[in-house]
């Protein structure tokens, strides 16, 4: 029986040159801190039509937020806008940006120390800094859901947090932004909406068909249009658009209201990042195949299911049919020029007692949507990703 909330506050903006609108958004008094991470906002062009757009409001710059942003970078933003008196934050980039002034937009008015926003969870914020964002980067889905990932690198955790007082206020979505992105960059989008899809989709049925519908529609397009992003010789923008849109309607909420959760390959992943610096993206592509195959079994109504909805499989026995699609999937990651093994990285068996250690130690010793994946679960499900 359905029973849930589902709320998302966040204005998008969608569509070419939408970056001009931004100014109805903005208060006509805000004090602008806007967050960038390299260099990429400022060559792209990007960085100087949101200050235009921004008109006559004081606006200053914070730049370098790095990939897998890190708590001592935006603790250094907060120090900013404490000093300041920043009192509305524009973030433009990818999810690494994006998630950083999340962290900042609650940290900066937090009493106490900010670190204790990570370890709770989010749970401990009580109210943040309004923001918004622009979107360059379609992957993460952050530009419309209340969650942000943060690093801490001294002790090497990779650490979620989610609050309803850090949904942005508005998303500026423009799929020409995403022409300067490397491909490697647009085959993590794919992959990480992919996977945020199937996190939310592939536990076991709950008589939830329209969740599952949205899901699966998502599966297939992404699907459909991810080798061709890849072998485009020009960006299509039609193409661009669908994977932005499929990117936030992945994880703004919507298709997982209602249904059991997964989250084990991220909560694994993250990890994997943390200690050997592997993009996002890549570590989901490293442990959601073997994940499927370790959880055949609580996992396997859902797998059927995917295989003939997603992928067309319907010959075979059942086990037969769940080998099928699980080769599918390591397929599409792999047509997508994305490694599905930890050999791929230069990564070999002695680095899964430290992987397993760190889940241990960051609590993640309950994982999947029967709680039921221990620190040795996971040994298991590494072993066979080598
Ligand atoms: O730093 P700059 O110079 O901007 O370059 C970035 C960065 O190097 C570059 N880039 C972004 N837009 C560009 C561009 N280069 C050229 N043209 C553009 N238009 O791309 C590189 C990667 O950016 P990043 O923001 O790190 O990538 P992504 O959007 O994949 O974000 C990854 C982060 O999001 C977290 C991940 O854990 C990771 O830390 N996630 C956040 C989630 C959320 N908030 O809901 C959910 C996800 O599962 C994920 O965990
Ligand atoms: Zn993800």
């Amino acid at each position: 029986m359905l029973n849930f909330d589902f709320q998302n506050p966040t204005h998008i903006l969608f569509g070419k040159d939408r970056i001009a609108d931004i100014g109805k958004h903005v208060p006509a008094d805000a004090r602008v801190l806007i967050l960038v991470g390299g260099a990429s906002a400022e060559k792209t062009g990007t960085l100087a039509e949101v200050r235009q757009a921004l008109g006559g409001r004081q606006h200053s710059t914070f730049s370098g937020i790095e990939p897998n942003p890190s708590f001592e970078t935006a603790m250094k933003a907060v120090q900013v806008v404490r000093e300041q008196g920043f009192d509305f934050l524009l973030a433009v980039g990818g999810g690494s940006v994006i998630d950083a002034t999340k962290f900042i937009a609650a940290a900066a008015p937090f009493e106490g120390d900010p670190w204790k926003i990570l370890t709770s969870w989010g749970a401990d914020i009580t109210q943040a800094l309004p923001f918004g964002t622009v979107l360059t980067l379609p992957a993460t889905g952050s530009e419309m859901n209340n969650g942000g990932v943060i690093t801490r690198h001294d002790i090497g955790a990779k650490r979620p947090f989610r609050s309803n007082k850090v949904f942005p206020l508005f998303s500026v979505l423009d799929p020409a932004k995403t022409y300067t992105l490397p491909m490697s960059q647009i085959a993590n989008g794919v992959v990480d909406a992919f996977v945020h899809t199937i996190e939310q989709y592939l536990t076991y049925p709950v008589n939830a068909p329209l969740q599952d519908r949205f899901a699966e529609s998502l599966l297939q397009t992404l699907a459909e249009i991810g080798p061709r992003l890849l072998s485009a010789p020009e960006p299509v923008y039609d193409d661009r658009a669908t994977l932005m849109w499929s990117a936030t309607l992945a994880l703004n909420g919507l298709i997982g209201s209602g249904v059991p959760q997964d989250w084990a390959t991220h909560m694994i992943g993250h990890e994997l990042t943390a200690l050997h610096n592997i993009d996002h993206a890549r570590t989901l592509a490293i442990v959601l195949p073997s994940m499927l195959e370790e959880r055949r079994v609580p996992k396997r109504d859902k797998l059927l299911q995917y295989g003939e909805r997603v992928w067309g499989i319907t010959t075979g026995t059942d086990d037969e049919r769940i080998t099928a699609a699980i080769a599918r999937t390591r397929a599409f990651f792999e047509t997508m020029g994305i490694g599905t093994r930890l050999k791929d990285y230069g990564l070999g068996a002695e680095v899964i007692d430290v992987v397993v250690h760190q889940l241990e130690e960051h609590g993640m010793t309950q994982l999947g949507e029967h709680r039921d994946i221990t620190p040795a679960v996971s040994r298991r499900i590494l072993e066979a990703a080598l």
